[in-house]
């Protein structure tokens, strides 16, 4: 154990004693054998490279993932585990298609909802693409733990913040991971990270009906699906199987928004129904779900969005309107 305090994890300054990954340490046929309790396939073959030179070869390093110490219980959602006890509800944001808004949706009903004076964490989901710390301007914060090894969310706009996006060194590294290891992360996240009390925990899904959503949906009691469409037919397409999947697998829907409805020119004040126009009411009517609001495509959203400020803090009044709007409607399904 002395010698494995000076073996750092990848990419952080802790040591893997530190992190407490080190699971176990034994002799086998007279060498050291280490047993690593972590997620990360890279991680783990870079340490399983470190230890065999600390060792100069003479070492068995072996490893056990959250899949092998906890049983998750695949298969059936409707009675689905509860990784997060510690939250009254769930909420998940989720869409077919992507980048129709569903990380601006999540980030800024979230400020709503804690606007309002609830307790609010919001978890990003979306492994491969995090942009949550960037639209929240908390993009160069890194993980810190506590004294009880807890991973410390960070904070801003009144909400707790965790993102995969926090775990890399740069914005730009990408995760080259099996969907397996993004779903044990994400369950790390669910269990490790110190959320104290939520009224709310928001989930912002990466696009699709993929593994992640399945999993967030078996672990999670989830309170109400949010599923965020822009009017198109292409979207709504993608939409209406998001819906379907969350049918099919006994997942509430809160209801449905409909982002980047209409444009304004704000020169000449004339509306342009760009994606087409009342598609997301459709939808929602077919599907007997409901409709929680509109939100136009708006320049200033994109601005505030890319520079940290959610347009529901620091946009102008009808900026803030949208989202509250959508809040409000959303609470009205679920309170
Ligand atoms: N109403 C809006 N008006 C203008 N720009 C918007 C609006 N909503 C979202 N955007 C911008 O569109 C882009 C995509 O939005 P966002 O990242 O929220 O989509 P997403 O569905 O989460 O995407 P992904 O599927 O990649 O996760 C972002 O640059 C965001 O700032
Ligand atoms: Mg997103």
């Amino acid at each position: 154990m002395k010698r494995l305090e000076g073996v750092l994890y990848p990419g952080l300054d802790k040591s893997i004693v530190d992190l407490k990954i080190v699971d176990d340490v034994s002799e086998e046929n007279g060498k050291p054998a280490i047993t690593l309790s972590m997620q990360n396939d890279e991680a783990y073959a870079i340490l399983a490279e470190r230890l065999a030179d600390l060792f100069n070869g003479e070492v068995i390093v072996k490893r056990k993932t959250l899949a092998q110490k906890k049983d998750i219980n695949y298969g059936h959602t409707a009675n689905p585990n509860n990784r997060a006890p510690y939250a009254k509800r769930v909420i998940a944001v989720t869409s077919g298609k992507g980048g129709v808004g569903k990380s601006t949706v999540s980030v800024n009903l979230s400020v709503a909802l804690a606007q309002k004076g609830f307790k609010v964490g919001l978890l990003d989901a979306d492994v491969y693409g995090p942009n949550i710390p960037r639209m929240l301007g908390t993009a160069d914060e890194k993980l810190r733990w506590n004294d009880n090894d807890k991973i410390i969310p960070s904070e801003n706009f009144g909400i707790k913040i965790m993102s995969v996006g926090l775990t890399t060194p740069t914005p730009d590294t990408p995760l080259v991971w099996r969907s397996s290891v993004a779903v044990s992360a994400l369950i790390q996240f669910l269990e490790d990270v110190d959320w104290g009390e939520l009224d709310f925990l928001v989930i912002d899904m990466p696009p699709g009906t993929g593994d992640i959503q399945l999993t967030m949906a078996q672990e999670l009691p989830i309170t109400a699906g949010v599923i965020v469409t822009t009017p198109q037919p292409v979207a709504l397409d993608d939409v209406s199987r998001a819906i379907v999947m969350f049918k099919d697998i006994k997942v509430p829907i809160g209801g449905l928004v409909e982002n980047m409805s209409f444009f304004i020119a704000p020169d000449t004040g004339k509306r342009y129904d760009i994606f087409g126009k009342g598609g997301g009411e459709a939808t929602a009517k077919k599907y007997g779900i409901p409709f929680l609001g509109k939100i136009p495509l708006d320049m200033q959203i994109r601005e505030h969005s890319d520079a940290g400020t959610p347009p529901v803090a620091m946009g102008d009044k009808r900026q803030k309107g949208y989202y509250k709007n959508v809040a409000d409607n959303l609470l009205k399904q679920i309170l």
